[in-house]
This record gives C-alpha cells, structure tokens and sequence, in this order.
C-alpha cells in the first residue's frame, strides 16, 4: 500500500500531493486507512500564517475516520478493520506521520475512538476535535471546571447542581459539540 499526502511546502501556498512515507505504528499506536477528513479553523490559520509548524514540509489536518490497517506492538483495545475516528496529533507532536490530510495516518491510541457501523466516516470524522474543545472548555479546571456528565441516573436532587450555561454559537462544530 502506497501513502499520499497533501504537504504544505510554505505558508501562503496550495497544498501540494506528492507521495509520502508510510511509518509503521509504536507500541502506544496504531495506523488508519482515511475514508474521511475534516476541515478546522486551525487549518487555513496553518496554511496562511505557518502558526505552530516547526518546519516544512508540513503535513496539515486534525479530523480523521477511517479504518485500522495496522496496530502497534502489544495493542489489545484495536484490531485491523475496526471503523474508527480519531485526533490526528501533528500540531502538538510536529511529526509528519501524525498529520491527518494524507491516505495513512499514525496514531496514538488515547486520542481514537471506534465508531458505530450505522454512523458514516462524514459523519464521525467532524466530532473529533470539535468534541475535545468542548469538554476542555466546559470541564477543564481553569476553564469552567464544570462536573463531567455520568452515564448513571441520579434521583437525589442536590446532585442537580441547578446551573444553566448559554452556548452561544451553537450551530459551528465546537458549539454543537457543547449542546
Ligand atoms: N473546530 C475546532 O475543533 C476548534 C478547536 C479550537 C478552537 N476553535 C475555535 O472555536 C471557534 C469556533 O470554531 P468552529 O469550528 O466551531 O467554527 P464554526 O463551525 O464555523 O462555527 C462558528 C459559529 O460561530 C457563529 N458566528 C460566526 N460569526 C458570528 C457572529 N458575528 N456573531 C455570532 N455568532 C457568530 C456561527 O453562526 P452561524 O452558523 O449562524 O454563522 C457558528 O455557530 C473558532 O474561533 C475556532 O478557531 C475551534
């Protein structure tokens, strides 16, 4: 299997396709076959500014869904063809194999989650990162700090904390993910 990837060479320019490496996963990753990718502000921020790229080529992209080709050494949670979505991790680790606009993408398993077979890798491929930056501003300490939600149903009414919150923008990614 051969790897492609849309590279930005400087900030400022087209994206550029070209072949690319194809790196094999570490015992904390696994490798994903993109059916579908997403597009976030910090995309065209990248592109037209060259913001937290530490050098170039650059391989751009957050969002991702697709399927497991490859698992790492020892990974028990993930199997080959498992339909996932997934963080794709090359702002914060600048390493091109992390980057999501390309065919194959390494990733560490913390920031993938497995999808429903009802549920289309258009569909699961926006949540991602829109997801994560909801719960960092709702429940991170120093940002709201709020309580996380609990699967289990509580009839005491003091754990009804009887807050409301206003999400403001709630038709974007980041604001749906919030609602
Ligand atoms: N996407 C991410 O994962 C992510 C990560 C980190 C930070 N952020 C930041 O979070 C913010 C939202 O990102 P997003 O991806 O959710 O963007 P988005 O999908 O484009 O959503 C933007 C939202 O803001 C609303 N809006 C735009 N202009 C407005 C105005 N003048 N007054 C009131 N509402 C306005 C839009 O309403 P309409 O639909 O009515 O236009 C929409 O609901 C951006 O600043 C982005 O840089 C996003």
């Amino acid at each position: 299997m051969g790897n492609k990837a849309a590279y930005l060479l400087a900030p400022k320019t087209p994206l550029s396709i070209q072949p690319a490496p194809l790196t094999h996963p570490q015992p904390n990753e696994i490798v994903i076959r993109n059916h579908a990718l997403a597009i976030n502000p910090i995309d065209w921020k990248q592109q037209d500014t060259g913001v937290v790229i530490s050098g170039f080529p650059y391989i751009m992209g957050m969002d991702i869904a697709g399927t497991v080709v490859e698992v790492g050494p020892g990974i028990m949670e993930f199997a080959k063809g498992d339909r996932v979505a997934a963080i794709a991790p090359a702002l914060t680790m600048q390493k091109k194999e992390y980057g999501g606009f390309q065919l194959y993408t390494v990733v560490p398993t913390n920031l993938v989650s497995r999808i429903p077979d009802n549920i289309a890798f258009t569909e699961a491929a926006v949540l991602p990162l829109g997801l994560v930056t909801a719960a960092n501003g709702l429940f991170e300490p120093g940002n709201l700090g709020l309580k996380p939600p609990s699967t289990s149903i509580s009839t005491d009414p003091a754990a009804n904390e009887g807050k409301a919150i206003l999400i403001w923008g709630g038709s974007g990614s980041v604001g749906s993910c919030a609602i």
